[in-house]
């Protein structure tokens, strides 16, 4: 129980104090992304309603397009980092190419907008009909250019250079998780007051779990360390806590956050048909292995270090073995042991 009232921006702002060359940008940006979150969740939580209300069209009665829920998610967090000032490059699962964006203002003798931020704006996007949990993922990474515009050497760094990470879940409640490199902690937003309020501090996932999350239609597609795996976990044996439960929304962060608060592994393997899986590296598994890895969870490919992977491209995608640190390390000893 947390007895203590504490908003996410009061935390941010107090974990950067602790940094003394930090200038409070970082904070703002958090702050920034957090506002998107929120203006995301009203809209989410008014999905049912566009049917009802009439807007079945193209658009709506003021003539205006009516947005995709992932469009519109997309355009808000966007624009709100274009008016922020506070980075040199957005990078989002919806667009193609990255966005570079000049420098606004100048701060304290140096350049404002020395961030990147990398966004899945709306993941799990094929659950919103069905009223299932879906959310946003985000990562903040410092530019390596001097000055100027972001260009794409900025936007393509290794997960272990992200500087902040973290995910917002739009489910029973709407959620907020972060990370800056002190721990991970978890906010829920109080639709009341319109704040993200600390509910979970300093979450650590247990290292061993009893639950796997993974699509397993797709067995016939895996390779046979793989399916050995799944099989191992699917055995009965009391000594080594088998079975494990099955688990999979087929939203990735509600997959995820469930893991991290009871303990998991999430498994989005290559397959025959997808020699890299499916899920993206700068957008879903790089910040979501910097989270876990805080929490003192591992992410791998199965076979490297997700934090470790030189990007080649934005979109490029990846295997991704996430969550309770034992059982990911049995995962890749079974996809070794195929070789
Ligand atoms: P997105 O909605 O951002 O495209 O991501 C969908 C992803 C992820 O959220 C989920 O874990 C995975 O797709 C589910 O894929 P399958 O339907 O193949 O299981
Ligand atoms: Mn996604
Ligand atoms: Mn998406």
């Amino acid at each position: 129980m947390i007895n203590k009232f504490q908003t996410f921006y009061r935390h941010i702002i107090d974990e950067e104090r602790k940094i003394p060359e930090a200038t409070g940008q970082l904070s703002d940006l958090l702050a920034d992304i957090a506002l998107a979150c929120k203006i995301i969740s009203l809209e989410v939580n008014r999905a049912g309603l566009i049917d009802i209300l009439g807007f079945t069209g193209d658009e709506n009665v003021q003539g205006e397009a009516v947005k995709k829920l992932d469009v519109y998610a997309n355009d808000i967090l966007t624009n709100t980092m274009k008016s922020g000032g506070h980075i040199c490059a957005v990078c989002s699962e919806e667009e193609e190419e990255f966005i570079p964006l000049e420098d606004k203002y100048i701060l304290n003798n140096s350049i404002s907008n020395k961030y990147i931020c990398h966004f899945d704006p709306l993941d799990g996007s094929s659950n919103i009909e069905a009223n299932i949990s879906i959310g946003t993922i985000f990562s903040i990474y410092k530019r390596v250019s001097q000055g100027g515009p972001g260009t794409l050497g900025d936007c393509l760094q290794k997960g272990i250079e992200q500087v902040a990470a973290g995910y917002v879940v739009y489910g029973s409640s709407t959620f907020l998780v972060y990370s800056a490199g002190q721990g991970v902690h978890g906010f829920t937003l109080d639709p009341t007051v319109g704040e993200f309020l600390l509910s979970h501090e300093n979450i650590q996932i247990p290292k061993k779990s009893k639950t796997y999350s993974i699509n397993e239609g797709n067995y016939c597609k895996w390779s046979k360390g793989m399916q050995n795996f799944i099989d191992y976990l699917k055995e009965e044996d009391k000594d080594t806590n088998r079975p494990y439960s099955s688990r999979y929304v087929g939203s990735l962060v509600a997959d995820f956050h469930r893991n991290l608060l009871y303990g998991g592994i999430f498994i989005y393997p290559s397959d025959k048909k997808n020699k890299n899986g499916k899920l993206r590296l700068m957008y879903e598994a790089n910040p979501l292995a910097y989270i876990i890895e805080q929490a003192g969870g591992r992410a791998s490919t199965g076979k490297e270090r997700i934090l470790e992977i030189e990007p080649q491209t934005l979109h490029q995608r990846v295997p991704l073995f996430i969550g309770s640190e034992e059982d990911v390390m049995l995962a890749e000893k079974f996809l070794a042991a195929e070789e």
